[in-house]
């Protein structure tokens, strides 16, 4: 399947299902007691909200940020429960939550206030506290009559949920403060709990709780700090290529990109690559951040340009020819996780930014394909 969100760019972004598929399974491995709600916001991360379903079967319900991901979800024929993490913004939105039986989480006075002085027992919902992120959620210490209120419009609460500040920082005792603040929450019922994000979910077995939250593990990059994404076990599913444009000898002393900030220490040759800023590429990464060409890595000099890099190559024996496919990431040694640490970011800037060419194909479905093609032609 082949889609694109920048059609006439030269990126190909090649996405693998079975690696989400993998990773799914790796998440459930780490939280064997809890329920999976797969985070497929931004698109499932620039993977394609659709088009990666297919991998995510065996997760229980979806989570998406906005209403319009969530209706697309549904309109797209997906029929397991889909969490909004922004809720509704106005009362129009939240009727649209009932007839498209979304579960929107209640993180918001103004979202309690629509709901007063209605009775909606078909709307279900999550609600969620702000323990210590200071970003959304309700207080703790108003559980008790946040209760009363939704009790009173007849609303059904799927769960109480909160979200970790710190959460790739396993040693930030940040971490534990949210997690008491959790527990403290006076909920004057039984209530399914959230708490976990990739990063948690890994590291934490006392933050699993009743349902946990992957999103960037999914994928195939690295939520914790200070680790890689092999130890992990994990595969990444994007694999970023864009295509050789230019071949070109340089004089030592010569100068290389806008600002010229690379100086060629000897001569060398250099291939110019077609993709650059323009496409998601992340402009502030150094000189000396790797691409691949084949098994082989070669280093970026110069600035990134809108619609083209620059790379060594003088270390090849034989030099590529044009149009070959240079991988920006995704190749087992070159995750994203290692140019969004040279570019000062998190994996999920990248992998969320890069537009291009999107192709999806299940390795698993090609590889058996493979056999069968191969047993055929044994016999
Ligand atoms: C509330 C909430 N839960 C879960 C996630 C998934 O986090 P991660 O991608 O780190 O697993 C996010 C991501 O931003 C989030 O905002």
């Amino acid at each position: 399947m082949t889609n694109s969100d920048r059609p006439n760019r030269n990126v190909n972004l090649r996405i693998d299902l079975a690696s989400i598929r993998h990773n799914l399974n790796c998440a459930k491995k780490f939280a064997p007691n809890s329920k999976i709600i797969a985070v497929v916001k931004a698109d499932a991360y620039g993977h394609g909200m659709i088009n990666v379903l297919p991998a995510l079967q065996k997760a229980d319900a979806f989570t998406v940020a906005t209403l319009e991901e969530g209706a697309a979800l549904r309109r797209s024929g997906e029929s397991k429960p889909i969490m909004v993490l922004q809720g509704f913004r106005s009362e129009n939105q939240l009727y649209d939550c009932v007839t498209l039986d979304l579960w929107p989480v209640i993180h918001e006075r103004s979202q309690l206030e629509m709901i007063a002085n209605k009775s909606i027992s078909n709307l279900s919902c999550w609600v969620k506290f702000d323990t210590g992120m200071g970003r959304t959620g309700l207080r703790v210490s108003n559980a008790g009559s946040v209760h009363r209120r939704l009790t009173a419009s007849s609303v059904n609460v799927v769960g109480i949920m909160s979200h970790l500040a710190n959460a790739p920082n396993v040693e930030d005792l940040a971490n534990d403060r949210q997690l008491r603040e959790f527990n403290s929450i006076k909920w004057p019922e039984p209530v399914s709990r959230s708490l976990a994000n990739s990063a948690t979910l890994i590291s934490r077995r006392d933050m699993q709780f009743d349902w946990v939250r992957p999103g960037i593990m999914l994928y195939g990059a690295c939520p914790l700090e200070n680790t890689d994404v092999a130890s992990l076990g994990l595969q990444p599913a994007m694999r970023a290529t864009a295509p050789v444009i230019a071949i070109r000898n340089l004089a030592r002393g010569q100068r290389i990109g806008y600002g010229g900030r690379y100086q060629c220490a000897s001569d060398m040759k250099v291939a110019v690559v077609g993709a650059g800023y323009g496409d998601g590429y992340p402009r502030s990464v150094p000189d000396g951040t790797a691409v691949m060409l084949g098994n082989q890595r070669c280093p970026i000099v110069g600035q990134i340009s809108m619609d083209s890099m620059i790379v060594d190559i003088s270390s090849l024996t034989v030099p590529p020819p044009i149009d070959y496919p240079v991988t920006l990431w995704g190749h087992s040694q070159l995750p994203v996780d290692e140019i969004a640490a040279l570019a000062g970011t998190i994996p999920y800037e990248p992998l969320c930014g890069i537009r291009g060419q999107r192709h999806w194909i299940d390795a698993t479905t090609e590889r058996n394909v493979r056999k069968i093609v191969e047993d055929l032609s044994t016999h």
